[in-house]
């Protein structure tokens, strides 16, 4: 039984252990930041491979970009119904207990419900939010310590997401830091000691009932309510077709997914950019003397970071990929974090280029009918987020080493001590 790694030490030297039995995924290879050359060798000598034996059983690592594409545009032979990460329905993400989740469905109830909440990210909604979330971009920016160490994640990255969460399920700011608290549940796995430090399986329980009987209240309230234009999935949801008549599970499994869909991933961007820029100071001059490169860059530092380091999906039969056979019912991993880096797909796919031709060509937010619902939301907020630094600081440096996540889903930082100089 293969053990979870948690000394640094103990990480292996990929080139020295035969191909066969490289496992990427092992969460300390994230934490570390020694991912790279694992994959680098897989997408040179093996791109389709499997693993027999890993924390999460046996599977296949998806690693080339244009293969990851094919398992994408293949719904049908390659499913997402119940499992979206490497994870098993019955320990994933939200511990043993069932929450179906559209992210988690194939056609035609995935496209029912994705439908029901898409208006909240259309464009007239976005450009009503834009105004909204800059106001308060300012204001945290604003209040910053300028010269002393501080934690950029927290005073933030997190601080930003989880005030844009709440705006978006209109949900009561004073307990906003719940959003967070929930989020970080969701994506723990006490069992395998992952995520948050401490957290048994019934604390994880006691916290999702909680978080679904706050939901139910908010639900009751708006349900009363005639449906308005206003942006709020909780009303969307609660006067839409499909989702109306949700059984508690699938309402918990959906809030999850936009909590933590709309959380971690942003977040991570925002930590990462910061860190990119810090180890790239030629592109943080240019950025300096170009502001006009933001959009560009955005999407650059949302590829470089790759806040999802991976998607799942599951064979529904027999089929051929890469000229591998894989047999029904196992289970397939798409690195983005791989493809993100595979050179034939991406220009000096190892290096961050702020001014990059195609920025947008990149796995971080998948592909096809799963495709990231809140895309231009998350580019949106990142946009403003760097607009306003940029005429605010003169340098965001990090100070400190960064501490990473230990995950091998959720590609993020814990610690990002900076220190700020204005202009
Ligand atoms: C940089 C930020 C973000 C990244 C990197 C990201 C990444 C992803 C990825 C990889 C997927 C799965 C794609 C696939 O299976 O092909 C996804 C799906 C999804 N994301 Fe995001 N996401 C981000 C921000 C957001 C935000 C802000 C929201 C909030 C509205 C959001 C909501 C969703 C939803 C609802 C899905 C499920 C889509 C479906 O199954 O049809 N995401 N995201």
């Amino acid at each position: 039984m293969t053990e979870l790694i948690v000394d640094p030490s103990q990480i292996a030297d990929p080139y020295a252990i035969p191909i066969e039995d490289i496992d990427v995924s092992q969460p300390i290879l994230l934490q570390q930041d020694k991912w790279q050359p694992y994959f680098a060798r897989l997408r040179a000598e093996d791109p389709i491979h499997y693993c027999r034996e890993s924390l999460f059983g046996p599977y296949w690592s998806i690693t080339k970009f244009n293969d990851i594409m094919q398992v994408e545009k293949n719904p049908e032979v390659f499913s997402s119904d119940r499992d979206i990460s490497i994870f098993d329905a019955d320990d994933q993400m939200i511990g043993r207990r069932e929450t179906p989740m559209f992210i988690a469905m194939d056609p035609p109830k995935h496209d029912e419900q994705r439908r029901v909440v898409q208006p909240v990210v259309a464009p007239q909604n976005l450009a009503k939010l834009e105004s909204v979330i800059r106001g308060r971009v300012e204001e945290i920016l604003d209040s910053l310590p300028i010269g002393e160490t501080f934690n950029w994640v927290d005073k933030v990255s997190i601080e930003l997401t989880t005030w844009m969460l709440a705006t978006l399920f209109d949900f009561p700011f004073e307990d906003r830091r719940l959003l967070t608290y929930w989020s970080d549940v969701a994506t723990s796995s006490p069992e395998l000691g992952i995520g948050i430090p401490g957290l048994t399986q019934e604390g994880q329980d006691q916290a999702l009932d909680e978080c679904l009987a706050y939901f139910k209240r908010l639900w009751k309230e708006r349900a009363a309510k005639p449906p308005s234009d206003d942006i709020d999935l909780i009303s969307m949801l609660a006067h839409g077709e499909a989702t109306q008549n949700m059984p508690d599970d699938e309402y918990l499994g959906n809030l999850i997914l936009l909590i933590v869909g709309g959380n971690d991933t942003t977040r991570n961007s925002m930590s990462g950019g910061v860190v990119a820029l810090n180890e790239n100071l030629q592109e943080y001059q240019k950025l300096r003397d170009n502001h006009a490169l933001i959009p560009g860059m955005v999407s650059e530092i949302i590829r470089w970071q790759t806040p999802l380091a991976h998607m799942r999906r599951t064979a529904t039969r027999d089929t051929e990929l890469g000229g591998k056979q894989i047999k029904k019912g196992e289970k397939l991993i798409m690195w983005y974090i791989s493809g993100n880096r595979d050179s034939e797909a991406i220009d000096r796919a190892d290096e961050f280029i702020i001014d990059r031709a195609n920025p947008r060509h990149h796995l971080s937010f998948g592909f096809g009918i799963h495709r990231c619902m809140g895309n231009r939301l998350a580019e949106m907020q990142l946009r403003i987020v760097w607009e306003e630094i940029m005429k605010r600081f003169q340098n965001v440096e990090v100070v400190g080493e960064p501490v990473r996540v230990m995950s091998n889903f959720v590609n993020g930082f814990a610690e990002v001590p900076v220190k700020l100089t204005a202009i």
